[in-house]
């Protein structure tokens, strides 16, 4: 079942992860990790980045691939999942340029961009381990509620509600893109393994019905369950709504 870890905090939760990630760039000799954008994995990349810095990983062989990217932001948009997955990742960890793959936005030919990014996560080898964050209505990536289970990289229609949420990142709701390219559940399912973390209460309900409820497209983040090696990391406010919660964290004692 999937593995639940209800941390203090924001940054013990990053160090949680951020550990784990040190332990798979160092066990292989090709790693190559799933990036995923958002407020919430700014704790993991700076947990990583110290872990750099003070030479506990050398990411030298690192490579990876983003989630998602809005469809018509202008090249360099600071707002870009381009733009952000440099700022957040690639510099503070000193990768390569071109270390990291991001969806095309950008080119008038989305849908074979989409397709071509499958391949190229293919040809790499596939992912080691998946990075996800989850929106307050399920989604990851951005796959929104009622997106296939096996869904592949595609371009989709961005929910009024993700909209809604994503506006504090521009300077109006109409400037939000309507449209992204996003990884497919079918293609997160493909990674080796999954670290999806969530903080707040307004992730609340959407963590509850990700870990606990059926395993349905009407909560994407639910397709977690299918996966044989998942971790959940939460602060208290995201697990506040899990039914078992008490369990979890027994079981995290008695590991
Ligand atoms: C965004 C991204 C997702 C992210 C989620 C939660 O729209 N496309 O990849 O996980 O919504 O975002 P945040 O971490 O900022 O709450």
């Amino acid at each position: 079942m999937t593995r639940v870890v209800i941390a203090r905090d924001a940054v013990e939760a990053g160090d949680v992860a951020g550990d784990r990630l040190a332990e798979v760039v160092r066990a292989h000799r090709r790693p190559v990790l799933g990036f995923a954008t958002g407020s919430t994995p700014t704790t993991v990349y700076r947990s990583l980045a110290r872990r750099v810095r003070e030479g506990e990983v050398d990411v030298a062989a690192l490579s990876g691939f983003a989630l998602d990217e809005y469809v018509g932001l202008p090249a360099g948009h600071p707002e870009s999942y381009r733009s952000v997955i440099d700022r957040d990742v690639v510099e503070p960890l000193g990768l390569r340029p071109g270390a990291v793959l991001v969806p095309d936005g950008s080119a008038s030919r989305t849908d074979e961009a989409a397709r071509e990014y499958d391949d190229a996560i293919r040809a790499a080898g596939g992912v080691h381990l998946q990075l996800l964050g989850i929106g307050s209505n399920g989604h990851i990536g951005f796959n929104e509620p009622g997106s296939s289970l096996a869904s592949r990289t595609r371009v989709k229609r961005l929910s009024a509600a993700t909209r809604a949420d994503n506006a504090r990142f521009f300077d109006r709701l109409d400037d939000v893109p309507t449209h992204c390219v996003t990884q497919g559940l079918g293609t997160i399912l493909e990674a080796e393994e999954l670290l999806l973390l969530a903080f707040g209460e307004s992730k609340a309900a959407a963590v509850a019905a990700a870990v606990e409820g059926p395993v349905s497209s009407g909560c994407p983040g639910s397709v977690i369950q299918l996966h044989p090696r998942v971790t959940v990391i939460l602060d208290q406010g995201a697990a506040s709504r899990l039914a078992h919660r008490e369990y979890y964290e027994a079981e995290r004692v008695g590991r």
